[in-house]
C-alpha cells in the first residue's frame, strides 16, 4: 500500500497515474459533442450504488475505466459552447495546471510554517486584487471557499464593527435580487431573517437608490442600526450592477459599512473594455470577488478584500499549536488569523499560474468577449417576435421567455417554458437555466464560455422554441 503514498520513491508512479488521469480526460474533452448526455437520476444512480466501495480494484486503469462508466461520460461538461445555465465558467489551462501542482504538494495555507512561498503567493494576490479595485494602502484581505463565505466573512466584519448595539437592532440591506447568501450570513451571524431589508430594483434590476435612501432615513427614525448596505456589482440572475457610487454616498452618510458583492462582476476588474461599470466598487468597505466564476479559474477560487486591514482581526483567534499571538510580535505571516477557515487549500496558486502565463489583459479580453456576446444574443432576442427579453445586459447573462403566437393564459406559458427547460436538459443539446420574473417563469443564459458563437444563441433558442410548441401541440391534444 505505500506504493500509493505520493514521495519521493514514487514520483515515477505519480507521474504514470496523473499522466494515465490526464490522458482519459482529455480525450473526453476532445469528442464531448453536446454538454450533457441527459442521463437521469434512475439511471445513474443504480451504477454508483453497485459499486462495493470495500472492494478496491487495485489498478489506475480499472478505476478510470469505472469511473468513465459511473462519472465521465455523463458529466455536466461547462466547456462546451451550448452549456448556458448557471455561472460556471470554462477553465483556462494555466489554472489546471495550478490545480494538479497544488494537490500534489498539498499546502495548507493557514499557517507560515505549512506553506511558506503559498503564503506569499496568496497575499501577493490579495494585494493585486486590491490595488485593481482600488482599494488602498490599508487593504487586505483572504481567499476563501466561495462567494458564500465571502459574503458571509464580509458581514461578520460588518457586525463586529457595529457591535456595541444588540444583534436584534442591526439591519442589513441588499436588493431584492441580492444573493441568497446575504440572508444565509444574517442567519449564521445570529441576526434574524427580519435583519435583512430588502430594497426594490429598478427596471434595469438595479437597487433603487431612493428606496434605500428612504428604507435607512426609517431605520434610523425606528432606532435601528444600519449595519451594512449590500451592493450587487452582478446579480446572479441578470448580472445587473447596483448604481455603486450612489449607494457608497448614501451609506458615507448613514455611517454603514457598504460591501459589494462582485462575485460575479469583478471579471470587469481585468476588462479591457468594461473596466468603467465598476466605478464606486473603490468606495466599498468589503468586496467579494469569486475567479471562479469570470476569471475562467476552477472551483474553488474566491477572496474577500476590506478597505482596513484591521477589521480582519474579527476573525483573528490563537492557539498555541499553531499561531501563538508571539508570531504576531515575530512577524511571521499566518493567513489563518484572517480567515473563517483553518486548513485551507492554496487556490490562490491557479490565478498564480493563470497571471503569470497569460496575463490579466488575457483574462480580461476573454471576460470582454462573453459580454459583447450577451449584447448580440440581447439583440437577437430583442428583436424575435417569439420572445420577451428582460434587461440588457451589463455583463453576460440574458433571462428571456417564449412567448408562443397563439396562447395568452400565462400559466400556460410558463407551463411550456419550463418544458422547454426540462427538455432540453434531457436532450442534452443544451443546458439552459431558469428564474422567476414578476412570478412567471423566465429562462436563463449565462454566457461565460468564449466559444459560444452568436449561431449556438439562435440554435438553441429555436430548439427552447421547438420544445415549448411541442408542448403546447400536446397539451392541446389532452383538452380535446
Ligand atoms: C452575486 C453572487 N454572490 C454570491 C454567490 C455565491 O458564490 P458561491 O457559489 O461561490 O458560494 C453567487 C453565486 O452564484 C452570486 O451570483
Amino acid at each position: 500500500m505505500r506504493s500509493h503514498l505520493l514521495n519521493d520513491l514514487t514520483a515515477e508512479h505519480y507521474r504514470r497515474s496523473v499522466t494515465e488521469g490526464v490522458e482519459r480526460v482529455a480525450a473526453k474533452l476532445a469528442t464531448t459533442d453536446r454538454p450533457f448526455t441527459g442521463v437521469t437520476v434512475d439511471a445513474l444512480a443504480p451504477r454508483i450504488d453497485a459499486i462495493d466501495l470495500d472492494r478496491p480494484l487495485s489498478d489506475t486503469g480499472l478505476a478510470l475505466d469505472e469511473l468513465e462508466d459511473v462519472y465521465l461520460r455523463d458529466a455536466v461538461y461547462f466547456h462546451h459552447p451550448r452549456y448556458l445555465a448557471h455561472l460556471n465558467c470554462p477553465v483556462v489551462i494555466p489554472a489546471v495546471l495550478g490545480e494538479a501542482v497544488l494537490s500534489a504538494v498539498n499546502s495548507s495555507l493557514d499557517t507560515w510554517d505549512q506553506s511558506a512561498g503559498g503564503t506569499l503567493i496568496e497575499r501577493r494576490l490579495i494585494d493585486w486584487t486590491a490595488e485593481r479595485i482600488g482599494l488602498g494602502t490599508a487593504a487586505d484581505g483572504v481567499f476563501t471557499s466561495g462567494g458564500t463565505q465571502s459574503n458571509l466573512q464580509a458581514l461578520l466584519l460588518a457586525r463586529e464593527e457595529a457591535k456595541g448595539d444588540s444583534l436584534a437592532k442591526l439591519r442589513i440591506f441588499a436588493s431584492e435580487v441580492s444573493h441568497f447568501s446575504v440572508q444565509k450570513s444574517a442567519k449564521l451571524l445570529g441576526l434574524g431573517e427580519e435583519s435583512v431589508v430588502s430594497v426594490p430594483v429598478d427596471h434595469d434590476k438595479r437597487l433603487q437608490t431612493v428606496a434605500l435612501a428612504r428604507e435607512l432615513e426609517r431605520c434610523r427614525r425606528d432606532g435601528l442600526v444600519p449595519m451594512a448596505v449590500v451592493a450587487t456589482a452582478g446579480t446572479t440572475d441578470f448580472g445587473s450592477i447596483d448604481p455603486l457610487p450612489e449607494i457608497a454616498e448614501l451609506c458615507a452618510q448613514y455611517g454603514t459599512w457598504l460591501h459589494v458583492d462582485a462575485a460575479y462582476g469583478c471579471g470587469l476588474l481585468a476588462s479591457l473594455k468594461y473596466r468603467d461599470r465598476l466605478a464606486g466598487i473603490e468606495r466599498a468597505d468589503s468586496v467579494t470577488v469569486d475567479y471562479h466564476k469570470s476569471f475562467f479559474q476552477p472551483v474553488s477560487s474566491s477572496a474577500v478584500l476590506v478597505r482596513d486591514a484591521s477589521t480582519l482581526r474579527h476573525a483573528t483567534y490563537h492557539a498555541e499549536y499553531l499561531n501563538p499571538h508571539r508570531m504576531v510580535r515575530e512577524r511571521i505571516p499566518n493567513q489563518v488569523d484572517k480567515s473563517l477557515q483553518t486548513t485551507r487549500r492554496f487556490d490562490a496558486l491557479k490565478l498564480w499560474m493563470t497571471l503569470r502565463v497569460m496575463g490579466a489583459d488575457g483574462i480580461g479580453e476573454l471576460f470582454d468577449e462573453v459580454c459583447d456576446l450577451a449584447e448580440e444574443g440581447w439583440q437577437c432576442l430583442a428583436a424575435d417576435p417569439r420572445f420577451d427579453v428582460v434587461v440588457r445586459p451589463s455583463l453576460s447573462t440574458l433571462v428571456f421567455r417564449y412567448i408562443p403566437a397563439a396562447v395568452t393564459d400565462p400559466a400556460e406559458i410558463d407551463r411550456a417554458n419550463l418544458h422547454a427547460r426540462k427538455a432540453l436538459f434531457a436532450s442534452g443539446d443544451a443546458v439552459v437555466a431558469g428564474t422567476k420574473v414578476g412570478g412567471r417563469h423566465y429562462l436563463k443564459f449565462t454566457l461565460l464560455n468564449p466559444e459560444t458563437q452568436a449561431s449556438d444563441i439562435a440554435a438553441v433558442l429555436d430548439l427552447i422554441a421547438g420544445h415549448a410548441e411541442q408542448y403546447l401541440g400536446e397539451s392541446l391534444d389532452r383538452a380535446c
